[in-house]
């Protein structure tokens, strides 16, 4: 005890504890759509531990990178369970993603006074990616090499500055040595990042308080529980109540997980693509180039949009403004009500349609472009963005249900 009073006299040990943790209260009714945070927080620490012991054994230089990780997986002790807890990690990552966003769609969590919350968690989105991005390249197998040839020549479709800006990403005029080399540096560095931005998620999370399935805001309701007097009357301390409830939530994550590690790591080509399973070839390049499944809803819409004169610029603007337009969301909405429980059919059936779109978005982007499927692929596009761009329209004509006073059970 003394030690911790020493302790409390040079750092807010127990203050940060209680306001955080011990007196944090959080509403009493989350579901199941709020364990994504905590699992994105492991699935994070995970790719961070697996990825540093991962970089003691791989090496990044074209010449010997593709062995590398040849030698983890065969002659490494454990080293093939790193590798695929880290491989799979990173397509786990996006589904809890995704599905923590998701929820954000289902709540209404992104508006007031979450706005701010929300654009933190897009920033996250696209440092993740980024970083997903970059780590395909390490393999060095013939997907890493021509999955970033097709994506960084994009950024080549730049009017006027194009060509300088992809010889800039590539340090080179073709994906080489040096590309790999900063990829592998930027690898490193961005979890780390990534790291540091979700601190901030979750202050700007404290200082406004979690939503919850009814998006009833329990800090302006009633007052006085049994733990406190002034804590809303709807909250529970988040420990031990969130702490052990979160802990069921990754236990069975871990099955799912574990499941796809030891039985499914490739996931049928999904998680780890067969073209890359062979060593990068600059001189052939594979019948089809499909990203990893979590880009290719967006890879999708980037295909869906004609070239003007030979030039890929307005698909990749397209691909550009589906994201950003997340960031837009808390303005969006001008539904009277937050939660999807008191939302009308037409906010629920455009979720729907939103939904839809985005899966088969994802599975076009893994098929050839034919005729027919660039047409489904145009139609997809136009629902995604039009999700988006009338919901200012038809949030605000659904006839919505009065929200309760208070949280429901
Ligand atoms: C590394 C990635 C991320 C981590 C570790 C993370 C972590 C968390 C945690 C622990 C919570 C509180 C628990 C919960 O509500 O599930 C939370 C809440 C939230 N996050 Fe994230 N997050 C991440 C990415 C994102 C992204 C990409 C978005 C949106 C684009 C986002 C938006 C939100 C919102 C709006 C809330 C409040 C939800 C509510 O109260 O209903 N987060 N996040």
């Amino acid at each position: 005890m003394s030690m911790l009073k020493w302790f409390d006299e040079r750092y807010p040990l127990t203050k940060v504890w209680n306001e955080h943790l011990a007196h944090y209260y959080a509403p009493k009714n989350f579901n199941f759509w709020y364990f994504m945070g905590s699992l994105a927080m492991l699935v994070l620490v995970n790719q961070i531990l697996t990825g540093v012991w991962l970089a003691m054994m791989y090496k990044p230089d074209a010449g010997l990178a593709f062995g590398s990780v040849e030698y983890i997986m065969r002659d490494v002790d454990w080293g093939w369970l790193i590798r695929y807890l880290h491989s799979t990690g990173a397509s786990a990552f996006f589904i809890v993603i995704y599905l923590h966003m998701f929820r954000g769609l289902l709540y209404g969590s992104y508006r007031k006074p979450r706005e701010l919350l929300w654009i933190i968690g897009v920033i996250i989105y696209i440092v993740m990616m980024a970083t997903a991005f970059m780590g395909y390249l390490l393999p060095w197998g013939q997907m890493s090499y021509w999955g970033a040839q097709v994506i960084i020549n994009l950024f080549s479709a730049v009017p006027v500055v194009g060509e300088e800006l992809g010889v800039w990403i590539r340090g080179d005029y073709v994906i080489s040595d040096a590309t790999l080399n900063r990829f592998f540096a930027l690898h490193f560095l961005l979890p780390f990042l990534l790291a540091a931005i979700v601190f901030v998620h979750i202050v700007a999370l404290h200082k406004v308080g979690s939503n919850n399935p009814d998006g009833v805001e329990i800090k302006k309701g009633p007052k006085g529980n049994k733990w406190s007097e002034t804590a809303p009357a709807d909250g529970i301390p988040f420990h031990p109540y969130y702490s052990v409830k979160d802990i069921a939530g990754v236990a069975g994550f871990l099955f799912l997980f574990a499941a796809a590690v030891f039985f499914a790591p490739e996931m049928g080509g999904y998680f780890l693509e067969h073209p890359n399973f062979e060593p990068a070839n600059p001189l052939k390049t594979p019948e089809h180039i499909a990203p990893v499944w979590y880009f290719t809803p967006f890879y999708a819409i980037l295909r869906a949009v004609p070239s003007m004169a030979g030039s890929a610029f307005p698909g990749v603007v397209a691909m550009g403004a589906a994201i950003v337009l997340i960031f837009f969301l808390p303005w969006l909405d001008r539904s009277p009500v937050k939660s999807i429980r008191y939302k009308g059919m037409l906010f629920k059936v455009w979720l729907g349609i939103f939904v839809v779109a985005f899966i088969v978005l994802g599975w076009l982007g893994v098929q050839p472009a034919t005729p027919i499927l660039t047409i489904l692929a145009q139609v997809c596009t136009f629902l995604y963005f039009a999700f988006f761009l009338l919901m200012p329209i038809y949030s605000k004509m659904d006839k919505t249900k009065p929200v309760p006073e208070r949280v429901t059970k």
